[in-house]
């Protein structure tokens, strides 16, 4: 493993343990794509670029320089010269004419992995001592910019993180009104695409597609990454499955506006491509300033999709999640959002605690509702103070009769937001996003706060901050519950409305730093209307996120599927609720709703007073089960074994531990079967040599046995009916 420069060639060669990635320069000048896939070490590939074939390079064929362009695999391509691929640059002058031309110049590898300013990255942690950067400086002269493009590799992982610093180093302003992180070219190899779509309460939801010629893809002009579609992206083999077929995924790690395409070619190639989105973003690039865009991490597997998960899974938890709590048992919670959503006091919150602290809860979350005269959702987002009517004696009586019975005190917050109806908005009017003139649309009877603002920016961290410091908090739910419009900036002038999208994501991340760094300690979940922004950028600051608001564990099955494509069960927030469920009415045994909550970080959202016994006591098993498997579960590898969304039957997955030790497979069906016998499924993860002990039945199995033969699943009664099985090696 490791970056290599092969001088004669001009060629360099970047090698994890499974992967290659090949970038030659053509003609002293032009960056361009040679290989990406399984491992190789030869050099030639260059040839692979095909900068040989007709139309020759502009050094043989200067006639030809377009035609050159518009087939030449760039690694970085820019508009303007002949390359009508998707483009990841394009420029501006002061003379308002387009276009970007980028050179080598230079490069250099060093060993660690840069972070890039104000933005989540992956990083290598503390004594890692394996990873390595590339960095490729390209020019175009006449601009007079720089571009620094990065790629990075771990010892560890197969992952390639890339990145891209732009720096005007003319004396003229310079507009950037595209700057994508990072493209890949390949033949077309009857690709599918694969995205994560959906909605709010249905987020996430796998889906392929059959790539035409023309442009494809997801994005988001939300704001936010969004419910509706992932910022992921991966083009599959047709033959794909968990252990087979080529995947080529990227992933962004950031948490707004973005782009994510294929683009079949006339040339039957394929060009991939990632970045903030460009539409509505400009940004003015001032002599001497510099512009770094996000990360995409690039994962190659030619072991299906069950390697590419797990490459995501190891990255994210290896280097992105910076939370002290990645590794520690996550308290078991209750939120009372479903229990009383505005309608609760000091004393319902306690009596719901000291219920459920009987059953074995371990923290209470007060959500919506506990400051300003929120009795609605209409009301008082950026009025933070304590609502003494609900809760007197404010958050620190609340926290230290909490704390007296035993219990964790967490808390929901939306700092990002201002109600219509609310002190702040009366007072700073300006502060909200909004074009003057216009009357800003509402959503939820708030709007969002700009960000880009010092000033409310400060407000905010001073507000959470205060909140935090007045009372014992050990947990906050950071939430944020609409989309952005009227995107307008009384702060900004008129050259820099095109920056507000990008700032105000660099400014949730500059408050999450912040506040990170004063309470360290603090267990942050991230949270979008559900999970609106799930993404690897909010990662970075909370080691997990509310998953969705959807808690039906029938359709959350669909939604952790699409979730644990890409994050590990530890990031994924997922409590058991009451039934007819809120969001959609389905009804599902207890004892489903609980092992579908086992898959996540797992917790309660219900009212906890209404449980008959029996429901109380499924409810203390369903904890005994998290105290036993959590560990499991937050360490271990994940394995899809079947998925309800292709054979619409049944689900099943599972964790297995990294060194084959242990594993837990959960099971659960859609509709029960009549008049069937046992259904067989096939295990993985396992040690097929040692032999394993089934701890429910004490029956024992070889590890081969398990993952060829299979374990027999008896008909199960009633629809939605679920099965754990723990095993353990001898
Ligand atoms: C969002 C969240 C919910 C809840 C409400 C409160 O919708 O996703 O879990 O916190 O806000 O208003």
């Amino acid at each position: 493993m490791g970056i290599y420069f092969d001088e004669k060639r001009s060629v360099f060669r970047l090698s994890t343990e499974h992967t290659a990635y090949f970038i030659g320069i053509t003609d002293g000048k032009y960056v361009g794509h040679a290989y990406y896939g399984g491992p190789m070490e030869d050099c030639g590939c260059g040839y692979l670029m095909r900068a040989g074939e007709k139309p020759k390079p502009p050094s043989e064929n200067p006639w030809e320089k377009a035609s050159f362009a518009d087939s030449y695999p760039f690694e970085y391509p820019a508009w303007g010269v002949g390359d009508y691929r998707e483009s990841c640059l394009c420029v501006r002058t002061e003379g308002g004419h387009r276009c970007a031309e980028l050179f080598y110049e230079s490069h250099r590898i060093v060993s660690g992995k840069p972070g890039l300013p104000g933005l989540p990255a992956t990083f290598e942690r503390e004594g890692g001592g394996e990873a390595e950067t590339l960095e490729i400086v390209c020019k175009d002269p006449v601009l007079g910019l720089k571009a620094v493009l990065r790629y990075s590799i771990f010892g560890d992982s197969d992952a390639l993180a890339r990145s891209v610093t732009l720096t005007n180093e003319g004396e003229e302003n310079l507009y950037l009104e595209k700057v994508l992180s990072a493209c890949l070219e390949m033949d077309n190899e009857g690709y599918e695409l694969l995205t994560l779509n959906g909605s709010w309460a249905r987020e996430r939801h796998m889906e392929f597609s059959k790539l035409r010629h023309g442009f494809q893809g997801v994005e988001s002009l939300r704001g936010v990454s969004s419910h509706q579609a992932q910022p992921f992206l991966a083009l599959t083999t047709p033959d794909v499955g968990q252990d087979r077929g080529e995947v080529y995924a990227f992933h962004f790690v950031y948490s707004g506006n973005f782009s994510a395409r294929a683009e079949l070619t006339q040339f039957d190639t394929v060009r991939m491509t990632m970045g903030i989105h460009p539409d509505g973003f400009e940004w003015t690039l001032a002599p001497g300033e510099s512009f770094t865009a996000p990360e995409v991490v690039c994962v190659y597997s030619d072991r299906g999709l069950g390697a590419m998960t797990r490459t995501f899974h190891d990255l994210y938890r290896n280097h992105l999640i910076r939370s002290p709590y990645l590794h520690r048992k996550r308290p078991v919670l209750i939120n009372n959002w479903e229990a009383t959503y505005f309608d609760f006091d000091k004393e319902r919150l306690l009596e719901i605690a000291r219920r459920a602290k009987e059953d074995g809860v371990e923290m209470l979350v007060m959500d919506d509702g506990w400051f300003g005269k929120r009795d609605n959702e209409h009301c008082s987002l950026g009025d933070w103070q304590v609502n003494e009517r609900k809760l007197p004696g404010g958050l620190r009586a609340l926290s230290e009769e909490l704390k007296a019975m035993g219990m964790k005190f967490g808390i929901w917050l939306e700092p990002e937001m201002v109600s219509r109806d609310s002190e702040l908005y009366r007072e700073h009017p300006d502060w909200a996003i909004r074009i003057p003139g216009r009357e800003p649309a509402m959503s939820r009877g708030q709007y969002i706060l700009d960000l880009s603002r010092p000033e409310a920016a400060d407000y905010v961290y001073q507000a959470v901050s205060a909140v935090l410091r007045s009372a014992d908090i050990s947990y906050v739910k950071w939430d944020m519950n609409r989309q952005m419009t009227d995107i307008g900036s009384a702060y900004l002038g008129r050259e820099h409305q095109g920056e507000l999208c990008h700032r105000y994501v660099l400014g949730v991340y500059r408050l999450q730093e912040r506040l990170l760094r004063e309470f360290p300690d603090l267990l942050l979940e991230n949270c979008t209307s559900g999970g609106g922004r799930f993404d690897p950028g909010m990662l970075y600051y909370s080691p997990q996120i509310w998953c969705s608001d959807n808690t039906d564990a029938a359709e959350r099955l669909r939604i952790q599927e699409g979730t644990a494509l890409l994050y590990p069960l530890s990031a994924i927030g997922a409590h058991v609720s009451i039934c007819p469920n809120h969001v959609n009415g389905r009804v599902t045994p207890f004892e489903t709703r609980g092992y579908v909550a086992l898959g996540g970080t797992f917790g309660y959202e219900l009212d906890v007073v209404r449980l008959s016994d029996e429901e109380r006591q499924a409810m203390r098993d369903q904890i005994a089960l998290y105290h036993k498997y959590q560990e499991l579960v937050r360490e271990g590898d994940y394995y899809r074994i079947a998925s309800v969304r292709e054979n619409h039957e049944f689900d099943c997955y599972l964790a297995a531990a990294k060194d084959g030790s242990e594993a837990l497979v959960t099971y659960v069906q859609e509709t029960a079967r009549s008049n069937y016998h046992s259904r067989r499924i096939r295990l993985a993860g396992l040690l097929p040599k040692e032999r394993y002990v089934c701890t429910e039945t004490g029956e024992e199995f070889s590890g081969e046995l398990l993952m060829r033969g299979g374990l027999l699943v008896p008909p199960l009664p009633g629809d939605h009916a679920a099965k754990l099985w723990h095993f353990v090696k001898k």
